[in-house]
């Protein structure tokens, strides 16, 4: 770690601003994209409350853990954690948890390329009105060609990352947080009128019942599984990214406050989601369990029939390519910072190289939706018997190595860092503060490691 870097390390303008960029990392295609179809394919309103429970008592706090390990290092993410932990008198392998998270921002940022090009390439479809007037069949289609041309996905793949490479490399912090402050209010508008819309259909009230109405005899372990994988990507945790983004946060700050902003964001946003398309799947009969298709289908077909509609899909779907983008942005970020100060190179070099691998992986969960789609590397696993490279790198990093990591971060910051010190940085009341440790200390990893060995057996 060279301390030029650290010198250089600016702040964020305001409380605001890193909210903001945060959220920005947080909003993205988990919420818009695989929310609705996860909660559609668990069975609603059961998994939804899971999530939510989730995302309160495990969620928020490894968010609150991961910006303090940030901002007391003031370093990349596993340097900061060695340094933590050594000034906490702990082991500096607990390191692990970051080095777990900057792989797995690296294996996600490859397949959610993948996934920014088909909101990049409905952009195209939206905007010269190949959706007017369709119906579900031929809207259908136009997802399926996509999905079987691995020539057309590369290109937009390409796009996709090219744009991440191209903000990472400069370094932007203004950039990121400029964009930030526009698109994320922009999305939230738009959202809130495809929903007024969606009370139109006639079918509001059963898109409410599905999402709110929990039906127990749905949950498994799997389920439970499921919905804390969805809790760690949706708000970013388990990928180092938080502990980037903290780094840069002044001391002045509440990080407590900050968290739950976040949350609540993230939260709004996936739960708007769900409202936007639900109605639109049930008015069309169409299967909420379809699974990945779910918003490149259901979207389109409702945009299709409406007034202004080419205008509205034209409109959704660059929002979405820009949540994506701030997104993958910041999947990028942890990755490059690691890559520039392990190997001292430049931040353009090293923004390059970590984007072009990722772009490289990528091609695997390209191929694996078309020509590979019979590949399944753990087939000989009943459970993974039919799951292709893409669904198995999202099942691996969401399911796996963003608990571990946040696991491990979650009993480092607990149980290590002296309470004194860690009261010091956080500033809250000591009960906020009590509960909050304990939430660290236990209900977190006894949820994480309850939800793991169920899995395992
Ligand atoms: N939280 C983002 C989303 O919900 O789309 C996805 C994501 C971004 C995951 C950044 C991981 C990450 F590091
Ligand atoms: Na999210």
């Amino acid at each position: 770690m060279s301390d030029t870097n650290l010198a250089s390390r600016g702040n964020w303008s305001s409380r605001m601003a890193f909210i903001l960029a945060a959220a920005g990392s947080a909003v993205g295609l988990g919420n818009i994209w695989k929310f609705p179809y996860m909660t559609g394919e668990n069975g609603g309103g059961a998994f939804v409350l899971i999530y939510l429970a989730c995302i309160a008592i495990i969620g928020i706090p490894i968010m609150m853990a991961e910006v303090f390990v940030g901002r007391n290092g003031r370093r990349n993410p596993v340097a900061s954690m060695r340094l933590v932990a050594e000034r906490n008198l702990s082991n500096p392998a607990w390191r692990i948890s970051a080095i777990i998270g900057v792989l797995a921002a690296f294996i996600i940022l490859s397949f959610y390329s993948v996934i920014g090009g088909w909101s990049a390439s409905y952009v195209m479809h939206s905007a010269v009105g190949d959706f007017a007037g369709q119906d579900a069949e031929a809207v259908g289609a136009i997802f399926g060609d996509l999905l079987a041309s691995p020539g057309i996905l590369l290109f937009w793949h390409t796009v996709f990352m090219g744009l991440i490479i191209f903000v990472v490399s400069r370094g932007l912090k203004s950039g990121l947080e400029r964009a930030a402050k526009t698109l994320m209010p922009a999305l939230f508008i738009l959202l809130l009128l495809v929903v007024a819309y969606a009370t139109t259909t006639g079918h509001f009230g059963q898109a409410l019942d599905f999402l709110f109405t929990p039906d127990f005899s749905k949950v498994t372990w799997d389920t439970a599984l499921q919905a804390l994988g969805q809790a760690f990507f949706t708000m970013s945790l388990g990928m180092a990214i938080m502990m980037a983004y903290g780094s840069y946060l002044g001391k002045d700050i509440s990080i407590g406050r900050a968290a739950v902003g976040v949350g609540i964001m993230d939260t709004l946003v996936a739960l708007l989601a769900g409202l936007a398309i639900f109605p639109f799947v049930f008015a069309n009969g169409l299967e909420a369990g379809q699974g990945p298709g779910l918003i490149f289908v259901t979207l389109p077909l409702a945009f299709g029939q409406m007034p202004l509609g080419v205008v509205f899909a034209t409109a959704f779907f660059i929002l979405l390519l820009f949540a994506a983008w701030t997104s993958g942005i910041s999947l990028l970020e942890p990755v490059t910072e690691w890559v520039e100060e392990k190997f001292a190179m430049s931040r353009t070099g090293a923004a390059i190289l970590s984007g072009v691998a990722c772009w490289l992986l990528g091609i695997a969960s390209i191929l694996s939706l078309n020509i590979w789609s019979d590949v399944y590397l753990l087939g000989m696993f009943d459970r993974f018997a039919e799951t292709g490279i893409l669904d198995l790198l999202d099942f691996v990093t969401a399911n796996i190595m963003l608990p571990l990591s946040g696991l491990l971060t979650a009993l480092f910051v607990g149980w290590c860092v002296a309470k004194e010190s860690l009261q010091d940085d956080m500033a809250m009341s000591d009960g906020l503060f009590n509960l909050w440790r304990n939430l660290l200390r236990y209900v977190t990893p006894i949820a994480v490691l309850a939800v793991f060995i169920y899995n395992l057996m």
